[in-house]
């Protein structure tokens, strides 16, 4: 499709981890995807608490100790990682922001075009292998 960009290929994001990614080669990652067995929950590197504060600790680690929650590591929110939403921390209640995704049946993951993206609810999680 028009205007997407290649992050990946599904195998390349083992099953519970997390990856970061700078699709547009701004010198960090700006988004990042959470793999729970076929599915992939893709989120933007922007913390809800404090406006542009990116998550992780270290490159790619995104999720807590268990694997069970997104954590953001400068004040310790915690996020679900199929919906985004803080569920405990300073920002409770708030969401991260999803980005659009689309996995071929060969496995590759695209990062769906700009005015494919952001709503809660039309992230891809689940479908392709
Ligand atoms: S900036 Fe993420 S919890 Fe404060």
């Amino acid at each position: 499709m028009n205007g997407e960009i290649l992050l990946c290929r599904l195998g390349d994001i083992p099953d519970g981890a997390s990856r970061g990614f700078d699709p547009h080669g701004v010198g960090r990652d700006t988004l990042f995807i959470v793999r729970q067995g076929a599915a992939l929950h893709g989120w933007r590197d922007q913390c809800p608490h404090e406006g542009l504060t990116p998550l992780p600790w270290q490159r790619h680690r995104y999720l807590n100790a268990r694997g069970t929650r997104i954590v953001c590591f400068a004040h310790g929110a915690q996020f679900d990682i199929a919906t985004g939403v803080c569920i405990l921390g300073p920002c409770r209640g708030a969401s991260l922001m999803p980005v659009a995704l689309r996995v071929t049946a060969s496995g590759e993951v695209f990062l769906g075009a700009p005015e494919a993206c952001p709503t809660a609810t039309d992230h891809f999680s689940g479908g392709a292998k």
